[in-house]
């Protein structure tokens, strides 16, 4: 036995390249951007692009071009046109006449995650009328998150979200295979039927919020 791919019987560990390592370039080229000591550096950007969408959001991120290897290699140097046009095209429907009235446009939404409001409450809506049934989101929801979503009513495949056990964690809607099926809708008043408490629209992170009992500040 031996690693694939082998060369005369040995394989070793490489690189890692491609969709894979996008997020973390993402998240890389975010952390250069807003970093006061380096946000002004020009930066050029590459891991995982491959089509216009990859770049666009490296662009909102704060890089002022981008670079593509695996997806060449994969496709061809034709993908790079098919990422222009994509893009150009995108660029018109919105209105921007360069990458500059679209750069860096991202980097203040990006947050460390323990400044995230924890008042911020959201239920999941299943759109009865898109959902196809598979049962997805039941599992996810049913085995590893918080037992929120049906499976039958009245003796039939029924998939819909009972609020008062939904936290909001968004795992549905990552495994739903049809777009926009499930919404992650927030609540702007009365009360969480989970906690029973009511919505509060103040701000409060994990630092501050009394449900961190370790919190280092006191809430707003
Ligand atoms: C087969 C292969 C060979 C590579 N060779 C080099 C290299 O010689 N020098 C270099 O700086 N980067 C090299 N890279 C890294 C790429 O330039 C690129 O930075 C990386 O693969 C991430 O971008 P990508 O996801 O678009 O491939 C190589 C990547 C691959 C896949
Ligand atoms: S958001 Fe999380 S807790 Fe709510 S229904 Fe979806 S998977 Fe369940
Ligand atoms: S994963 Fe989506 S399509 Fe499948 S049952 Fe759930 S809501 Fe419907």
């Amino acid at each position: 036995m031996a690693p694939e791919p082998t060369i005369d019987g040995k394989g070793s560990h490489g690189g890692f390249c491609g969709p894979a390592v996008k997020p973390i370039a993402l998240n890389m080229v975010a952390e250069i951007a807003r970093d006061p000591k380096t946000a002004d550096f020009p930066i050029s950007a590459m891991g995982g692009i491959t089509t216009w969408r990859d770049a666009a959001e490296f662009v909102t991120l704060g890089a002022g071009n981008v670079q593509v290897c695996t997806a060449a290699m994969t496709y061809g140097f034709k993908i790079v046109e098919e990422m222009i046009t994509g893009l150009s095209d995108w660029m018109d429907e919105k209105g921007y006449a360069t990458t500059e009235d679209f750069r860096g446009r991202a980097v203040g939404n990006v947050s460390d995650w323990q400044y995230l409001n924890l008042n911020y409450i959201t239920k999941a809506v299943i759109d009865q009328d898109t959902c196809i049934k598979c049962g997805r989101c039941h599992i996810v929801c049913e085995d590893t998150s918080h037992q929120a979503i049906t499976q039958t009513k009245d003796g039939a495949r029924h998939f819909e979200v009972i609020d008062a056990e939904c936290v909001g964690c968004n795992l549905c809607v990552n495994v739903c295979p049809v777009q926009n099926c499930i919404s992650m809708v927030a609540m702007t008043g009365g009360a969480d039927p989970r906690t029973n408490l009511p919505i509060d629209d103040s701000y409060a992170n994990w630092t501050t919020h009394p449900n961190n009992p370790a919190r280092t500040e006191a809430a707003e």
